[in-house]
């Protein structure tokens, strides 16, 4: 089970004797799924070559932080933004008393004042310089701003002496940052989620369909998993991995996907109907493939039922989330088809904006819900799903 797949991790390393075990935590993070860059601080270039952790990250290692080739050379400012969560290991008894007393003077802390993501410090120092009490009280001033903390282990030192500071075992430090995602938001509920687009046959070989690539879907089906979900995604066709830890039923049409729905619903807590599900079908699916001749051929197509509004009218019906697709008027036509759907909450988006949308790997949404709304900003796929599920659980908790 790949524990970091699809999050973006960047590794500071900082002046401690450790920093020559992280070639090998960052072959295994990327093991494990995770995309990782890293930052060095002028001490740790003495422990370990940035060229060692290109070569083992395949990104380029970032130093200074006035660095003239990033984006509108504010690097600090890109990598803050990049990070899904940010890991610092080894931590040195002075980065820490440095990042406990708010500096922003170097390109590593200048990015965890920038950033949201949720950060991680392994210490890794002598076990003189961890007993004493300067280091507890940084420590505890991070873990009060919402570090948290992985280690150190105790054992022999590089120094010869034996005690606690060594940094922790690489499977431990990666479980510990695969945790950083578990917020537990969406602990004991059942969520369901619909992704990808549904095909409408018209023949054997031939349907209608859109073009949907499912990624949103999938992406907040894994967010909510993580959040300590039971989900359950139904997914019409696409070319994505399945999410781990998600149990998943395949189907093709709509009216498969309604089936489906409708035979789970009764379970959940939670709906999110992110399918771009077929509005029309062919009234008649010829038997056979139909052959091509001289004259036009008409399609009668027949309305197919909502899924969304279904689920929305039913008696006891979950806290549900839909998503709208516009192409102007974005506040409007998505509030009118969250009155209309009877949908607690929608997702909206414009789908021709700067190439976003169906098919792109970033997206950029409004939430609005009762009379509330909030803009998530043009981000991956991903991030963007957890900030969804986030404030999903939100709202969901004051209108359970
Ligand atoms: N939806 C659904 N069943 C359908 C059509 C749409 O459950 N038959 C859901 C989608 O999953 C999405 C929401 O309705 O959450 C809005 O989809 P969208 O395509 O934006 O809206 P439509 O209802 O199809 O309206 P229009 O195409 O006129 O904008």
């Amino acid at each position: 089970m790949n524990k970091l797949a699809f999050k973006k991790c960047l590794l500071i390393v900082t002046g401690s004797i450790a920093a020559y075990k992280t070639p090998d935590i960052v072959r295994r993070m990327r093991d494990q799924g995770a995309e990782v860059r890293v930052v060095l601080t002028s001490a740790a270039t003495e422990f370990v070559t940035p060229l060692a952790l290109q070569a083992v990250s395949g990104n380029e290692v970032r130093q200074d932080l006035f660095d003239h080739q990033a984006e509108a050379g504010m690097g600090h400012i890109e990598l803050a933004r990049w990070a899904d969560a940010i890991v610092i290991a080894p931590a040195s008894a002075d980065y820490i008393a440095k990042l406990s007393k708010g500096s922003a003077d170097d390109l590593s802390t200048a990015i965890c004042r920038a950033s949201e993501a949720p950060m991680l410090i392994a210490p890794a120092m002598n076990q003189q310089m961890w007993e004493n009490s300067f280091t507890k009280e940084a420590l505890d001033v991070l873990s009060e701003k919402g570090f948290c903390v992985c280690g150190p282990d105790s054992g022999s030192q590089a120094c010869g002496e034996v005690g606690l500071g060594r940094l922790v075992e690489a499977e431990i430090l990666i479980e510990s940052i695969a945790s950083l995602f578990n917020s537990g938001s969406l602990a004991k509920l059942r969520v369901m989620v619909t992704a990808g687009p549904t095909r409408e046959y018209i023949d054997p070989v031939r349907y209608l369909t859109n073009q949907s690539s499912g990624k949103m879907g999938y992406a907040l089906a894994r967010a909510a998993c993580e959040a300590g979900a039971n989900v359950i995604l139904i997914s019409g066709p696409t070319n994505l991995e399945p999410p781990q830890g998600v149990g998943v039923e395949y189907i093709s049409s709509a009216k498969e996907m309604a089936s489906s729905v409708s035979e789970g619903i009764g379970e959940i807590d939670i709906f999110i109907g992110c399918a771009a599900v077929s509005d029309y079908r062919p009234e008649a699916v010829s038997d056979q493939k139909i052959k091509k001749s001289d004259s036009t051929l008409s399609l009668k197509l027949i309305p197919n039922k909502d899924i969304l509004s279904g689920v929305a009218g039913l008696t006891n019906a979950p806290f549900t989330v839909g998503f709208a697709a516009e192409t102007e008027e974005l506040e409007r036509f998505a509030r009118d088809k969250m009155t209309k759907k009877g949908v607690d909450m929608i997702a909206a988006n414009l789908v021709d904006k700067d190439g976003l949308g169906f098919n792109s790997d970033d997206n950029e949404v409004t939430v609005f819900w009762e009379n509330e709304s909030y803009v998530l900003e043009k981000q991956p796929k991903e991030q963007l799903a957890r900030k969804l599920v986030t404030l999903i659980s939100r709202v969901y908790q004051k209108n359970p």
